[in-house]
């Protein structure tokens, strides 16, 4: 199926990344629908929707009468029959869990018609461990969106061993032509693109506090105040060629042999998180933030976000 016959596109799972997801499907004026288990969970995803929308709106990212006519549009319901029976691509954003997936693609292979794509945003599971619970391996791929999926361009399109080459051109032609930044993973590699570069900072990060080089807060400022600001502008080849590859060869030569390789998470970590200090969502991050300071920074940084992408505009 090419991208110009797509007319609908389905959302199964309408938790934080379905409803962010099926939303910017709404704006570019698809065909949606959207399920989950529950009238409440599809209420709020819509409530959620809609302030995402009124506040993009504010800031003139989209047509104000588009966002705010965009969720009434949109088929929301706890029947999976209705939901996906007329789609043309669906994309599911469930929990994490791989029996659940499993269970809902052999569902949605019975239920969608035949020419549908079936994406998963599954950040940890492969095309392949989806694909042989369907008749229809050739049309399942991994379509993996960012936190906040309406304010983050990139989705990263996951070809899977089975996966056809019209199956991964009509995902990346359709994520495009709604103003996404498709990536396409070429074979299923844990982590993608992102998580594996995500993880490889991370590392360094922890080695730099272990081995007492700097504090938390000090590792924090230095990627935020110097060359994470550049990486919103500038990717890491991109960064290299700039500064010149010569340059980097030779950084990269003497750096290389002392930074973490190592394939453990460092002891200090694992005490925190038994500590109880799980991150922002639960109100305590490494800082000991309260519940107060974790959501005023969490709503820093979607601030930031939405002036990224302004300035982003054409
Ligand atoms: N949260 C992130 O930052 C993030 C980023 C990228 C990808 N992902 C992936 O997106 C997916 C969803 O994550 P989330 O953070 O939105 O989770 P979430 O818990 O906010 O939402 C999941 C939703 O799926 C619904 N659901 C569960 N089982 C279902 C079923 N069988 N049928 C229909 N609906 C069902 C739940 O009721 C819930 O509303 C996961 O695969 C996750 O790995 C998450």
């Amino acid at each position: 199926m090419g991208v110009d016959e797509i007319r609908r596109v389905a959302v199964v799972g309408a938790g934080l990344m379905g409803h962010g997801i099926a939303q910017e499907f709404a704006v570019a004026g698809y065909g949606v629908s959207l399920h989950d288990l529950s009238a409440e969970r599809l209420a709020a995803a819509l409530a959620g929707m809609r302030a995402n929308l009124a506040l993009l709106a504010d800031h003139g990212l989209v047509d104000a009468a588009r966002a705010a006519g965009a969720p009434d549009g949109v088929r929301a319901t706890t029947d999976l029959a209705a939901a996906v029976g007329d789609a043309d691509v669906v994309i599911e954003a469930i929990s994490e869990d791989l029996a659940l997936k499993r269970d809902l693609f052999g569902r949605l292979d019975r239920l969608c018609p035949p020419r549908a794509i079936l994406a998963s945003n599954s950040s940890t599971f492969m095309p392949g461990q989806l694909a042989d619970a369907t008749a229809r391996p050739d049309r399942v791929a991994v379509a993996h969106y960012f936190n906040p999926p309406h304010l983050l361009p990139l989705v990263e399109v996951v070809r899977g061993a089975a996966t056809s080459e019209e199956t991964v051109a009509t995902l990346v032609a359709l994520l495009e032509r709604i103003g996404k930044a498709p990536a396409v993973v070429q074979h299923e590699a844990l982590g993608f693109i992102g998580n594996r570069l995500q993880s490889a900072l991370f590392r360094e990060a922890l080695a730099i506090v272990a081995a007492g080089i700097a504090t938390p807060q000090d590792v924090d400022s230095v990627v935020r105040n110097g060359f994470g600001r550049r990486l919103a502008v500038a990717g890491p080849f991109e960064v290299a060629a700039l500064a010149g590859f010569d340059l980097w060869l030779n950084v990269s030569t003497r750096l290389f042999p002392e930074i973490a390789s190592s394939p453990e998470v460092p002891a200090w970590f694992r005490e925190v998180v038994a500590r109880g200090a799980q991150g922002a969502e639960a109100g305590a991050g490494i800082d000991g933030w309260t519940p107060e300071e974790a959501e005023a920074r969490k709503r820093r940084m979607g601030e930031a976000l939405i002036r990224i992408a302004r300035w982003e505009q054409p």
